[in-house]
């Protein structure tokens, strides 16, 4: 059947549906059951949920889970975490449990400003649009009260205004940087629409100025910066050297500085960072897709800051100094607990209600003591016994799903491999050797 089509997004959602099975499925019947029979079982809910996006045909699930015991400046809570990978929530719980015991984590907000830019172009000399810029920011700001009253109201609002000349980098651009508080919300509309109102009087004030108006100016677009290193937060645990113990035959010093080493070798080396932070944003995009935030948006500003001086380094530090042992991260995370999907995703709400309904100071807390401790589980599992341990436990459960394997059969394989890593193969093995039936995908 023909996989081009017209006029895909005016058809009604079945016919959506079925066109996809027929074009592009070797069995359609199966194929459009099985996406019915992923449809939410309320109506009212499935439409809410198509209407997160455009082109909606199913839902797709994710396993939502959760890590207890968190002690986050002395408050108890329950991270939920949205994701597939196995062994990451029980990593995290696995962490939260082992630092509630020396005092839990310690997280401060440095900073919540977020940055929103006018990128333009102008022909002109550069003294010119200066002291345009100065005559009009009043003006700039008064175009953008309409939006800004309500956000005042909440404490926040348009911090700063200011040119930036960067025709060094690209001949004839400049910016209008401008620099917003959004409170509980991540600001993106907020941000986005006060730019666009500022563009308009940037324009008109522009072809009106008798200096200004001889040469182009071209607003290219309106857009706030993902990259958010204004908008920080810390987290940190610590504990005396000798309470690192470890159930391995390494004393608690020696992990300590094995582990410490881990981290500088991620400070350093490009290719362990990037596998480092990967670990870490295990734990932070779960909880951000737990609770209804933007994880591109995070990947990208974290990434972003771990390059920061120009070489990609680990987001996490450690330091064993004065017999202590400290272990701390520091990111940019722009999130919200108001607007967005937060208050239209059932999943989300429960979410942020387990979460004690946080404002967004105490979700960036939470999130980044997420992601250390996340960070926390792969370093001590990496630098004791292995990953392949933890991992392949759960990796065996999966292969045993992939087989169709009963709850009978998992118990007994899983006990074959209580003591020894589950290869692929050696678990298919074992699988078919129990049905007493040959593996159809061994070689002969
Ligand atoms: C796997 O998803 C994450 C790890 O590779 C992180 C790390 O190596 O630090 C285990």
């Amino acid at each position: 059947m023909e996989k081009r089509i017209k006029g895909f997004s005016k058809l009604s959602k079945q016919a959506k549906m079925e066109w996809l099975a027929k074009a592009h499925l070797a069995s359609p019947e199966s194929g459009l059951a099985l996406l019915e029979s992923y449809m939410h079982q309320d109506p009212k809910v499935q439409k809410r949920h198509d209407e997160f996006i455009e082109n909606t045909v199913g839902n797709y699930y994710l396993p939502f889970g959760v890590a207890p015991n968190f002690l986050i400046n002395d408050k108890v809570y329950t991270v939920p975490m949205a994701i597939e990978e196995s062994s990451v929530v029980a990593a995290a719980a696995k962490s939260a449990q082992f630092w509630m015991a020396r005092g839990g984590f310690k997280s401060t907000i440095v900073s919540t400003t977020k940055i929103g830019h006018i990128h333009f172009m102008y022909a002109g000399d550069s003294a010119q649009i200066a002291s345009l810029f100065a005559k009009i920011v009043p003006k700039l700001k008064e175009a953008t009260a309409p939006i800004t009253a309500n956000m005042e109201k909440r404490g926040g609002g348009i911090l700063d205004i200011q040119l930036k000349d960067k025709t060094e980098a690209l001949k004839e651009y400049y910016q209008i940087e401008v620099r917003f508080e959004t409170r509980d919300s991540m600001g993106a509309n907020f941000i986005n629409s006060c730019l666009e109102e500022m563009a308009h009087v940037l324009r008109s004030e522009a072809a009106s100025d008798a200096a200004t108006a001889q040469s182009t100016l071209e607003i290219v677009m309106c857009i706030l910066s993902n990259y958010t290193p204004e908008c920080l937060v810390c987290c940190e645990v610590s504990c005396p050297l000798e309470d690192m113990v470890e159930g391995t035959d390494m004393s608690a010093t020696e992990f300590a500085q094995k582990f410490k080493r881990a981290v500088n070798i991620a400070e350093v080396e490009p290719y362990r960072a990037v596998t480092h932070n990967k670990g870490i944003m295990n734990g932070i995009d779960a909880v951000i897709l737990a609770t209804g935030n933007d994880f591109r948006a995070v990947e990208a500003a974290c990434h972003a800051y771990a390059a920061r001086d120009g070489q990609y380094r680990s987001l996490t530090h450690c330091s064993t100094e004065n017999g202590t042992f400290r272990f701390w991260i520091e990111i940019p995370l722009s999130l919200g607990t108001v607007g967005g999907l937060t208050q239209l995703h059932p999943m989300v709400k429960l979410a942020l209600e387990v979460l004690g309904k946080p404002n967004a100071h105490a979700l960036m807390m939470i999130v980044a003591a997420s992601g250390l401790a996340q960070n926390f589980a792969a370093l001590r599992a990496l630098t004791t016994t292995g990953i392949q341990k933890g991992h392949m436990k759960m990796h065996l459960l999966n292969i045993l799903n992939q087989l169709e394997a009963t709850e009978t059969e998992k118990e007994i394989i899983t006990a074959q491999f209580a003591k020894k890593v589950p290869h692929h193969a050696e678990v298919v093995n074992a699988f078919y050797d129990l049905r007493g039936i040959p593996n159809p995908s061994a070689t002969h």
